[in-house]
């Protein structure tokens, strides 16, 4: 369990396992090498469905090959488009079983390192995955603190810590460890009363 907990991507992935029911639908925001869509495939199975976002061509083949090389079999969607445009496609905006929304932010590690995430986009796709997610889902966030980061880290701080009373928001981050990357979970309550 600790060695989950120091690696953000393992938490991060831990707390979504936690939610996603197989059947259920999910969402990669940030496909990079499609680990975490890989790893969401897993956990909705044959009869569930995942969508996969990146803006970058090549990461998308790459995830593509990383996902035949697993033999994964759910269906997988990969769309190139900014998360930004996620509640644009009718089989994710009408979808009512989508229970998880993943972020990894930052930048394509196989990748040109400017060309990241971006605080006003990520904002708009964090409050669009907020509105999609079935009650009881989850919308989980790996934020860096690299230069371009930092403002994206400080709007999510102040986004997660407003959200209204139909969610809980969490922050874990490395305390005496101020580069370390900040994992928000973001959780709809099962009742909206
Ligand atoms: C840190 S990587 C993701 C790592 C990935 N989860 C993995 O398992 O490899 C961040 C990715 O976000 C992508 N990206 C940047 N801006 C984006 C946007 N507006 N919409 C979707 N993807 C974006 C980048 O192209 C990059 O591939």
């Amino acid at each position: 369990m600790i060695e989950t907990f120091r690696r953000q991507t393992l938490f991060a992935q831990a707390c979504v396992a936690d939610i996603l029911k197989p059947g259920d639908s999910a969402v990669d925001g940030t496909v990079g090498t499609g680990e975490d869509t890989v790893f969401l495939a897993h956990c909705v199975g044959l009869k569930g469905k995942v969508y996969g976002f990146d803006i970058q061509k090549a990461a998308l083949q790459e995830a593509r090959e990383n996902i035949q090389k697993k033999a994964v079999k759910t269906p997988i969607q990969l769309i190139c488009d900014g998360h930004q445009h996620m509640d644009c496609y009718p089989e994710i905006a009408d979808n009512p079983n989508i229970g998880a929304v993943m972020f990894n932010l930052g930048y394509w590690p196989d990748g040109d390192p400017f060309v990241t995430t971006q605080t006003e986009t990520t904002l708009k796709a964090l409050k669009q995955s907020a509105e999609l997610i079935r009650p009881g889902g989850i919308v989980s966030v790996i934020a860096y603190a690299h230069s371009e980061g930092q403002d994206e880290k400080r709007q999510i701080d102040q986004w997660t810590a407003h959200l209204d009373h139909h969610y809980d928001t969490y922050c874990f981050d490395v305390k005496n460890h101020k580069g370390a990357p900040t994992v928000y979970l973001i959780l709809k309550k099962e009742s909206r009363h």
